[in-house]
């Protein structure tokens, strides 16, 4: 199987066998990653830009891993090291980098609909690695595939996701990707941190925590995105732990198969307890493991790659 697109700019619109598509081809490359040399030619000759307008530990450093993993050559650009910061364009800048013959322009932006107004502009291959609150394809991914490895389908499958909907790209890209593999989901916010039309994604709203995570499979704690919250959406850090946090007390009324996920970076103490995060239950370590098996599915995929093919690696 192929994936025929050209950028992954979000999970709207993505279906379910190119999902499975991904996370099968993720499937294979997880095999080389567990290898004493853990590296394929498979995408020597190709580049990838890496352009970060936004901090980031675990996406950037997966799509730097994967590059190098899959052969290609890599260049890694953040906001104070391009000349943006001397008034260049955005459009300007990536221009600037198509002409020097890149195959990939991997971005993270601080603006919602940064990776498509790039997509229509130039003629490299654009993943989206998190534009605003919008969306982060890659991280659902990876989610996806964590959540298959534990449980082996994703059908009649009860995901709780936790918190900070409203600010949350990666929440969006789940509610795309949940929802296109058959998963039930359900959203549990205060209704501040809910975004207008999310009942529309075929989701469950429920805003008792306790009430939400009753029979849940999966728990995905939302991180409260601090650097985007323009004004009080709740009373205080401590009443939303009481209320939203995923305290000992509440992990220990899940089911014994129950897994917590968070995207990372988390907020200790706040939307997860500290010995939650690091418990039994918790994948959010695998998740970061997983990402970098993801992000070269995904590569190599836009670059024409087939399942099957990848299977030989
Ligand atoms: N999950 C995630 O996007 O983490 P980073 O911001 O560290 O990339």
């Amino acid at each position: 199987m192929k994936l025929s697109r050209k950028h992954l700019l979000g999970l709207e619109g993505v279906s379910r066998s190119e999902i499975e598509t991904i996370l099968n081809t993720a499937e294979s490359f997880k095999e080389i990653l567990e290898r004493k040399i853990p590296k394929v030619p498979t995408l020597r000759g190709k580049t990838a830009v890496n352009l970060f307008f936004e901090p980031s530990t675990r996406t950037r450093v997966s799509f730097e891993l994967a590059e190098k993993r899959l052969s290609a050559d890599s260049v890694s650009i953040s906001t104070k090291m391009s000349s943006s910061e001397k008034g260049e364009t955005l459009v300007d800048t990536v221009r600037n980098l198509e002409a020097m013959k890149v195959d990939f322009l991997i971005v993270r932006h601080s603006s919602a609909g940064a990776a498509h107004f790039l997509a229509s502009r130039i003629d490299v291959a654009v993943i989206n690695a998190g534009d605003g609150c919008h969306e982060h394809p890659t991280q659902a991914l990876l989610d996806l595939f964590t959540i298959r490895q534990k449980f082996g389908s994703f059908e009649g499958l009860k995901v709780v996701i936790v918190g900070d909907a409203l600010h949350s790209r990666v929440a969006r890209s789940n509610l795309w990707g949940l929802g296109a593999v058959g998963a039930d989901i359900t959203i549990c916010s205060p209704p501040t941190f809910l975004a207008p039309g999310m009942e529309n994604f075929g989701a469950r709203i429920e805003s008792d925590l306790d009430k939400a995570i009753q029979g849940a499979d999966v728990v995905m704690v939302l991180r409260i995105q601090m650097e985007r919250q323009g004004q009080h959406f709740f009373p205080s850090l401590r009443e939303y732990a009481m209320q939203y946090g995923i305290s000992r007390k509440r992990a220990d009324s899940l089911k014994d198969s129950c897994l917590i996920m968070h995207p990372g970076p988390m907020n200790r103490g706040v939307e997860i307890a500290p010995d939650v995060a690091d418990g039994v239950r918790s994948v959010i370590l695998d998740q970061v493991t997983n990402g970098v098996a993801v992000r070269m599915a995904v590569l190599y995929l836009l670059s024409g790659g087939e399942l099957d093919d990848a299977m030989a690696h």
